[in-house]
């Protein structure tokens, strides 16, 4: 059961490629073009003010990504900043952005105890009313119905650490209030008010190759298994893929047998945030920027050699706007930018973007 119509994606993959508007820009085809050659996708998450306000990032962006998901403005603390009043106006933004560059776009994400408004917080514990939970998915997934290529319903809901014996993430309001099943709820619920969108469970941390990574991928793995012997509509898998040049280890096949594992329930896989790390790296950029590309083209390789990846998605285009810039566990304490994207902070290409590119180049969907 590949709930996806392959054959409806090829499909948009080929019109992804069609106009020359996007080849022979600041040096050839970007990574869209390359990736819809081979009917894949390649996309970025953006910030509807960046768009807005920096036209050589609005350029790269139609250049270079096929698909766009909001960095942050489709999460609930964005979208119901205080209760029952709804605010749609980034993620319309940048739903307009895409379909006036021919991109398609997906929602991240209806249910993620990180994005949750301060009010929420402090209401649910209290009542444990399940419609702050089906109300909100009602109102967003219908609002948008059929208008993204897919939504992410729940994102990282595995947390070992927190010692539930399924591997489960208790320190949530969710988990507090429901246990296990809000999970399965939030599927009913997205389903009802939108039945086409495919539906993706969206996970972080499960492609490296130390020892912590290991019980988040069975406990990720059990999770799928039981949702779908539930049949929880789950349509499909995100796989976050914030990797870490100098601080994991990788293992070619440990990812390959993870995303045949997760093929083999049928379902399809999307690389959703893909970035790489360089804290920790030397204090030249260029040894960082060939080891940043060296562990893309050993992923990516990997993971395009699987029929059920469709593509994959960076958190960010460029440099100059990166969470790893900001971010305490990744961010460079002198104050110089990250370089886990494919574009530097003055929208060069760099190695990583023509790893990814020759990636995409050799893949066969
Ligand atoms: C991050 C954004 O990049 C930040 O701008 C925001 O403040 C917090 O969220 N996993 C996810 C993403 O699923 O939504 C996160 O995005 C990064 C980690």
């Amino acid at each position: 059961m590949l709930n996806i119509d392959r054959r409806t994606f090829l499909a948009m993959s080929a019109a992804l490629c069609a106009s020359p508007a996007w080849s022979a820009q600041s040096g050839g085809d970007g990574l869209r073009v390359r990736a819809a050659r081979n009917h894949r996708l390649y996309g970025t998450s953006v910030d509807s003010r960046n768009l807005k306000a920096d036209p050589r990032f609005a350029q790269a962006v139609a250049t270079e990504a096929g698909i766009l998901v909001a960095e942050s403005e489709t999460k609930r603390k964005a979208m119901e900043p205080a209760k029952g009043q709804y605010y749609f106006g980034g993620t319309d933004a940048i739903l307009n952005f895409a379909h006036s560059n021919t991109q398609l776009m997906r929602g991240h994400t209806m249910v993620w105890h990180e994005a949750n408004p301060a009010w929420l917080e402090a209401e649910l514990p209290v009542s444990k009313d399940e419609r702050l939970l089906t109300d909100y998915i009602a109102k967003v997934a219908g609002r948008y119905k059929g208008q993204f290529q897919s939504w992410d319903v729940v994102n990282e809901v595995i947390e070992p650490k927190d010692g539930h014996p399924l591997g489960l993430r208790t320190n949530s309001i969710w988990y507090e209030a429901f246990g296990e099943s809000y999970i399965e709820t939030a599927f009913h619920a997205a389903r009802e008010a939108d039945p086409k969108t495919p539906l993706f469970y969206n996970e972080t941390n499960l492609e490296g190759d130390d020892a912590w990574f290991e019980p988040r991928r069975t406990a990720t793995l059990k999770l799928i298994e039981r949702l779908l012997a539930r049949n929880v509509p789950l349509q499909g898998f995100g796989m976050q893929s914030h990797l870490k040049a100098f601080r994991s280890k990788y293992s070619e096949a440990v990812i390959s047998k993870f995303l045949d594992e997760i093929a083999a329930f049928g379902l399809p896989i999307l690389i959703t945030e893909f970035d790489v790390a360089d804290i920790r790296g030397p204090a030249d950029p260029a040894q960082r920027d060939t080891a940043v590309a060296d562990l893309t083209r050993m992923f990516l390789d990997v993971a395009f050699s699987k029929k059920a990846v469709l593509g994959c998605i960076t958190w960010g285009l460029t440099d100059k706007y990166s969470w790893l810039s900001l971010t305490p566990a990744y961010k460079w304490s002198d104050g110089q930018l990250s370089r886990g994207l494919p574009l530097d902070g003055d929208f060069n290409r760099k190695p990583m973007w023509t790893a990814m590119a020759s990636c995409f180049d050799k893949s066969q969907a």
